[in-house]
């Protein structure tokens, strides 16, 4: 395979566990260059944990990860997110006690080099105006969702090859994540591929080229987005029926 036409990132059989806790069992996709995979489920189905096994923070224990051809098993995830991956994961993602404007310089610094540093700050705060206003507050006294919006502007101005999104507009107002879509929908363009976990289903699938769902650490459906919505609905259903019957029994 040329490197054109090489998956950019792809999951082959991974499992994945937490202590004694098996997680994932023989996850498999995959993320052509510059596509957009909408990554579904319910809670806990496991989609923060293969966000997590892709990006290098928890390992996988069998299967394979390969970002941009290359086997990044045992890579620590530093050397991964050089190899082109970046990550946004859950929760806020920002170090409290830096200002807004050190926790992006320090990641501008880790992905791109010092040359950049002037450069990026301009368009982050070109972007998301509220940075610019709070530059000089401690990362921990903006409010939730300012915090995504900075977490996401660490890693939309050096635009990575596969950026995984993990519940972005989680606490953010409707008009925020107009814009966090428009982020996305802007490094999309620059030819970013995307892994974005959602649970806003009708969100993420009208950006999404083609759809995994998953259900208890598998994946119950992985092809084109028109069939997802119908795929998530058939595994919460039967997640109600499995509890039902657990409680009548
Ligand atoms: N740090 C952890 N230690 C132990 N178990 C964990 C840990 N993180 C997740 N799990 C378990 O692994 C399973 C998958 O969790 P994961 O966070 O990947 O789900 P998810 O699909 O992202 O759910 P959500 O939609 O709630 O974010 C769950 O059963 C969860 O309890
Ligand atoms: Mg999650």
């Amino acid at each position: 395979m040329t490197g054109a036409d090489r998956p950019i990132l792809e999951l082959d059989e991974v499992s994945a566990a937490y202590g004694p806790y098996r997680a994932l069992f023989g996850v498999s996709f995959s993320v052509a260059r510059g596509a957009v995979v909408a990554l579904l489920g319910p809670n806990g189905a496991g989609k923060s944990t293969v966000a997590r096994v892709a990006s290098g923070l928890v390992p996988a224990s069998s299967g394979s990860v390969r970002v941009d051809g290359r086997d990044v098993a045992g890579e620590p995830a530093w050397r991964i997110a050089r190899f082109g991956l970046a990550h946004v994961p859950e929760g806020r993602g920002v170090f409290d006690s830096l200002s807004v404007e050190e926790n992006l310089v320090l990641s501008f610094q880790r992905r791109g080099g010092r040359g950049q540093i002037s450069a990026s700050l301009a368009q982050a705060y070109e972007r998301f105006p509220l940075l610019k206003e709070r530059r000089q507050d401690r990362a921990g006294t903006l409010s939730g969702g300012q915090q995504r919006l900075l977490s996401l502007a660490k890693v939309l101005v050096v635009p990575p090859k596969v950026l995984i999104v993990d519940e972005l507009s989680l606490g953010l107002a409707p008009g925020v994540v107009d814009d966090v879509y428009a982020g996305l929908a802007d490094v999309r363009r620059k030819g970013t591929a995307l892994v974005v976990v959602e649970q806003q289903v009708d969100r993420a699938l009208a950006l999404a080229s083609s759809a995994v769902v998953l259900e208890r650490g598998t994946v119950a459906y992985y092809g084109p987005p028109s069939g997802a919505r119908a795929a998530v609905e058939e595994v919460v259903d039967r997640r109600a029926r499995g509890r039902a019957q657990a409680a009548s029994s």
